[in-house]
């Protein structure tokens, strides 16, 4: 891989995705697109950056390639105890009965499923509307989130009785049940390009993508996000990101856990959404 070739590489990844690619990571760029060139029969670097440009087709295997995917069930397990213990009681009250959720990327689904097995038990009711929206940018993360199929060693940790009502045991590993995700909408969405919804979200879940972009990037993003959540609405980030010198629109209320901060404007929300409780 020529310089020029990693430079290219870089700004397209940057412009597609925002992923920052600095030089420390030319090798990890390298591994993980050398699997693609093989695919494709091709001999350089330099052809494969050739055929990127000149077919838009390989852009998304491009953008496949480079995206960073880990993740597991109740990831963070923090945020899931407080969305049980401390979130579900108050929502539980409303009367709109009308819940909106975002796992913005989602990655292969371990972390909507993770929210819908926390939330199911109290708001799966016929009276209750809610949905989670589950996105990412990568098309074959996606693909096997929709499956809802997993190894039985990635649910090691889980808590018994979600194995006993949500999963079920195949011939070729685990099975999420229909009740779980007939809760998920998955949905392929670049955080950097359009965002095709309208309504407010109680919930977003923006965890461990942040960090593979620039702070114009993130400031950005966030302030997105702020249009789209509700005034008591919630913003969880991961473990090692911060909303610090990003955004001071939000207040940190627990560990990476973000409400958006009350001014006049959210005053008067806050009044009307405490008059839509019993
Ligand atoms: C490390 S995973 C995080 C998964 C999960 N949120 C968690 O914390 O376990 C990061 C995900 O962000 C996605 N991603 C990267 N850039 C993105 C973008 N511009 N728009 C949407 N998703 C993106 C990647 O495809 C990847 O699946």
């Amino acid at each position: 891989m020529t310089q020029a070739d990693f430079d290219f590489i870089q700004s397209l990844a940057y412009e597609e995705t925002g992923i920052v690619l600095p030089a420390r990571k030319k090798h990890m760029v390298y591994s993980r697109l050398s699997r693609r060139l093989r695919q494709l029969g091709l001999k350089s670097f330099s052809q494969y950056c050739q055929r990127v440009k000149s077919e838009p087709s390989e852009l998304m295997n491009f953008v496949n390639a480079l995206t960073t995917n880990l993740t597991a069930f109740f990831r963070e397990e923090h945020h899931f105890d407080y969305l049980e213990k401390q979130v579900t009681p108050l929502w539980r009250r409303r009367r709109d009965k009308r819940l909106r959720v975002w796992s913005s990327a989602c990655s292969t689904g371990e972390e909507p499923y993770s929210i819908a097995m926390t939330l199911a038990d109290h708001f799966a009711g016929a009276e209750w509307d809610l949905k989670i929206l589950a996105t990412d940018l990568d098309t074959n993360v996606l693909n096997k989130a929709s499956k809802g199929c997993y190894s039985e060693e990635s649910i090691t940790g889980l808590p018994q009785r979600y194995r006993d009502k949500y999963i079920k045991t195949t011939e070729s590993g685990i099975q999420m049940k229909q009740s779980i995700q007939k809760m998920i909408h998955f949905k392929q969405l670049n955080l950097l390009q359009h965002w095709p919804m309208t309504g407010q979200f109680d919930l977003i879940f923006c965890r461990n993508v942040l960090i593979y972009f620039d702070n114009e990037t993130k400031a950005k993003i966030i302030a997105r996000f702020r249009q789209l959540l509700a005034p008591d609405g919630l913003l969880f980030i991961g473990h090692s990101e911060t909303l610090t010198n990003i955004s001071d629109e939000f207040e940190l209320i627990g560990q990476t856990m973000y409400q958006p901060l009350r001014g006049n404007h959210n005053k008067l929300h806050t009044e009307r959404n405490k008059a839509a409780l019993c």
